[in-house]
């Protein structure tokens, strides 16, 4: 639910709580929050690895729970593992959502990395992995060496611009199939991609995502996972930066208000949470194309390369304007989802891969950047 919807959703609210209150607005930023973006490649950072680091800490992940934890290892490696504190155990029993946004992250590090002239080498999984969950073995060691032959990708150039955008798309504006071609062609890391700009198709992924959304938001586990990480105004945002982020000032008046809280969000009498659901529903609604990712195998490093590139198919959407979404529910592992996964499966990969991630794509506002944790906070020691 984000600012557009919820200003039609609260309006009434909105015009008490917001009357002269411009200055009120001009103070609401998450400025240290949002710090994180400006910080990176900051020349201050003087070890190679760090400035890579303070990239790869602004890469896509499940709920932006940021998962990762790092460990400098003598003078040029470092160990990447996941915080078990961070897991989402309705929405992603298995981590397999999590272990996609650690490999977003090391994809974004790699990138880094090479654009600053290093190499990064890495080796995933050296203690191994288990199916049922990530645990506190490493997920990867990574060996950093100066390397004059290695040049920056060409997606680097977006990295800084690139968002999930979480609000309705213009259905005015099509997107081409020459530009779907474009994006759907840039995975290197061993997965496949397809994708979809047909009209009648693209109807069929709007009723299947909104399905799939309204069945997480139904399940009343699977929706508190999500409600309790609402971040509701600049000081719940600057004390937790990760989460889903509702700053800003109209939220923040809309809160002071009563009009918007966690509690109102999980009462299903209340109109915040019907208008709620309406609003994140409108979105599904709004698809004007839909890309998704399969693997032939499910292994925690098939996960990882679909982190890797389904990183990749996000820049290349911001390389040539076009809002992504990805929208995971239908891919979900719990019971009440299951008709809803096979028949996606059944759909998308009938000789029995993974399917491991859907978005839907088309042309929409400029997003401002989510909060982080800034990346000395994630590095052990
Ligand atoms: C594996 C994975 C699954 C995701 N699923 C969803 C989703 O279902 N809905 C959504 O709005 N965003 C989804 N996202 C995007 C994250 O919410 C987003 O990356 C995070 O909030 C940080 O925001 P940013 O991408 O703008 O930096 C997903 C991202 C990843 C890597």
């Amino acid at each position: 639910m984000k600012r557009r919807s919820a200003l039609k959703l609260f309006g009434g609210a909105l015009v008490v709580a917001a009357g002269g209150a411009g200055y009120f607005a001009s103070t609401r930023t998450p400025a240290l929050a949002l710090a994180p973006w400006q910080m990176a490649g900051d020349p201050g950072f003087i070890d190679p690895r760090m400035r890579a680091l303070s990239y790869a800490v602004l890469a896509p992940n499940p709920h932006n729970r940021q998962p990762w934890l790092i460990e400098l290892d003598d003078e040029s490696g470092l160990t990447l593992r996941f915080d078990q504190s961070r897991q989402l155990p309705y929405t992603d029993p298995f981590d397999r959502q999590l272990t996609i946004g650690l490999g977003c992250f090391l994809e974004l590090l790699k990138m880094a990395a090479n654009a600053d002239g290093q190499r990064a080498d890495v080796n995933l999984f050296p203690e191994g992995s288990s199916a049922e969950g990530l645990n506190d073995a490493p997920v990867a060691e990574i060996h950093f060496s100066e390397d004059s032959s290695v040049t920056a990708d060409p997606l680097w150039l977006n990295v800084l611009k690139r968002r999930t955008n979480k609000s309705p798309f213009d259905t005015s504006r099509q997107i081409s199939s020459e530009s779907l071609e474009s994006v759907i062609g840039i995975a290197v890391n061993g997965t496949t991609l397809g994708g979809t700009v047909d009209e009648s198709e693209v109807a069929g992924w709007r009723e299947t995502t909104e399905r799939a959304l309204a069945i997480e938001i139904e399940t009343p586990h699977t929706y508190k996972e999500s409600v309790d990480l609402f971040r509701i105004g600049k000081q719940e945002v600057e004390a937790n930066p990760d989460g889903i982020d509702f700053s800003g000032p109209l939220f923040e008046a809309l809160h002071v208000v009563g009009a918007f809280s966690r509690e109102a969000a999980l009462d299903t009498d209340s109109a915040t949470y019907k208008q709620g659901m309406d609003a994140v529903l409108q979105n599904c609604r709004t698809a004007m194309g839909v890309v998704w990712m399969t693997t032939q195998g499910n292994s925690r490093q098939d996960q990882i390369a679909a982190g890797g590139d389904w990183l990749r198919v996000n820049l290349a959407c911001t390389a040539i304007g076009l809002g992504f979404q990805p929208l995971s529910q239908a891919l979900q592992e719990y019971p009440e989802m299951q008709s809803l996964y096979q028949q996606t499966h059944q759909q998308l990969a009938p000789q029995g891969s993974t399917v491991q991630m859907l978005a839907r794509i088309g042309y929409g506002d400029t997003i401002a950047p989510s909060p982080r944790w800034p990346v000395e906070s994630r590095i052990a020691g």
